[in-house]
């Protein structure tokens, strides 16, 4: 099939490659024009595990390209993914501005019949704003090309992107015509196998699904939060709750892990973005604020841990960070936990010198160039060298490399051996063995 996706960030490239690796002649657009001339030499903008092999190994064989309009487009595509960003706008609705042009785009370009798949997650409507949109350009050019408005949400993990792509536990597609139908389950047949895994639906329940999906994820997580901070005042190790819990086959292991907040470009904007969808329909959501809120305040558990052992003054401190990206596999610094506490950190007079495996190119333009002129901020080549004379070490991500550190080495480049640890990687008894002090989630 030709296939053109409109946007080329995690979401585009990702589907884009999979699907000229699966035998597609895909076309990915992205008005980026710098990151376009470098994907077409096949240099990534972002780092995601395995994706960099096969977008070169495609863009040999002539199955996937790239343009930064679609005006440079010669053959028809079958099939159009919109997969553009979709942030939230300063009153926490998903901005659509990026969608509709995209729509709008789609409308000046296309002549020939075609689906548009909205690939972006979108509050429940918009498909028909989009329709609209491509309408209005069709009828400008007057044009009767008939397209169709598919939802067809994306669900994969940064990190894990290529694995949830090619192997999904379910593909959502919510479209109106058997058309449509039969052209996505030609597309996800050679992913999915069993077509029983293809969920259709109409377009509407398709986009409220996503949100749905993130915001039961988000709630896990913020509940386990909540029950953390409870278990740590009342003397009880939360990580053995969890495991007590996760065994529980209605419950389930999955995002009960207690931590220092969750990030990414996904369950922050989300969670707003449902919160207005509920306001609008007059539903209060009572549930998704107070997920929004703890998720807001575990944020900030970390810099009180230390500033409870410390004191409020940091200005003599020098404070070790291991992990900056949102999470463990990927550079994605979309509202990542690091950023908080790192601000906080600075503002109480900490020195902070920090090291990730991968995040750390895009996390330099988030910090203002004078914390590195003036050193109060520090970026290190290796991990150990981010423990160089520090007065403790915070692990904010879960990287593998951070998890069975050498801990006799990490005692001689300490200053002072005390350990924050933002996602419970460590055992307690063995860091207070190895003689440091430990603070953890939840648990002492
Ligand atoms: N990142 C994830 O893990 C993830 C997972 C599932 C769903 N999603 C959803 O997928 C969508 C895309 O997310 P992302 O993380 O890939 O975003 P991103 O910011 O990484 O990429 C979006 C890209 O779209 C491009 N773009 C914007 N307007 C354009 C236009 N008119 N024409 C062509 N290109 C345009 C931008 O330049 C950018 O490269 C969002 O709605 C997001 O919520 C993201």
């Amino acid at each position: 099939m030709n296939i053109v996706v409109i946007g080329a960030g995690y979401v585009g490239l990702v589907t884009g490659t999979c699907f000229a690796e699966l035998g597609n002649l895909v076309t990915c657009v992205d008005i980026n024009a710098k990151k376009i001339s470098q994907l077409k030499k096949g240099v990534l903008p972002i780092y995601e595990p395995g994706l960099e092999p096969m977008v070169n190994s495609n863009l040999k064989n002539g199955r996937l390209n790239f343009a930064s309009s679609l005006k440079e487009i010669k053959t028809a595509p079958h099939v159009i993914f919109i997969a553009v960003g979709t942030p939230s706008d300063k009153n926490g609705d998903a901005d659509m501005q990026y969608v509709l042009a995209a729509a709008k785009d789609i409308g000046a370009f296309i002549k020939d019949d075609c689906i548009v798949v909205d690939k972006s997650t979108v509050p429940v409507g918009v498909a028909d704003q989009v329709k609209n949109s491509i309408q209005a350009e069709l009828k400008k050019r007057k044009l009767k090309t008939k397209f169709e408005i598919v939802s067809n949400p994306e669900f994969l993990r940064e990190g894990a992107a290529i694995e949830d792509f090619m192997r999904p536990d379910r593909v959502i597609v919510g479209c109106a015509s058997n058309k449509a139908k039969m052209i996505m389950l030609d597309l996800y047949t050679p992913i999915v196998r069993n077509p029983e895994k293809i969920y259709f639906m109409n377009v509407k329940d398709a986009e409220m699904t996503k949100y749905v999906a993130n915001a039961m994820l988000a709630t896990k997580i913020s509940f386990m939060n909540e029950m953390a901070l409870l278990c740590e005042r009342m003397g009880v190790d939360v990580e053995n709750v969890r495991i007590g819990i996760g065994s529980d086959s209605r419950i389930g292991n999955s995002f009960i892990y207690p931590g220092c907040g969750y990030g990414g470009s996904c369950f922050p904007k989300d969670v707003k973005a449902l919160i207005k969808m509920a306001e609008k329909n007059n539903v209060d959501p009572a549930v998704l604020r107070a997920v929004e809120e703890r998720n807001k305040n575990q944020k900030y558990v970390l810099p009180q841990k230390i500033t409870k052992h410390f004191g409020k003054d940091l200005s003599n401190k020098k404070i070790g960070v291991w992990g900056l990206s949102f999470k463990p596999g990927t550079d994605d610094m979309r509202e990542a936990s690091s950023l908080v506490l790192i601000e906080k950190l600075i503002e109480q007079g900490a020195n902070v010198q920090a090291y990730d495996p991968v995040a750390m190119p895009v996390a330099r333009d988030l910090f203002p160039e004078n914390w590195f002129k003036t050193g109060k901020l520090n970026f290190t080549e290796h991990q150990y060298d981010a423990l160089k004379e520090v007065d403790a070490l915070v692990l904010v991500t879960e990287w593998q490399s951070f998890c069975y550190p050498d801990f006799s080495a990490m005692k001689k480049l300490m200053r002072q051996h005390v350990i924050f640890d933002g996602r419970n990687q460590y055992d307690p008894k063995q860091v207070k063995l190895a003689e440091f002090k430990y603070y953890g989630i939840g648990r002492e």
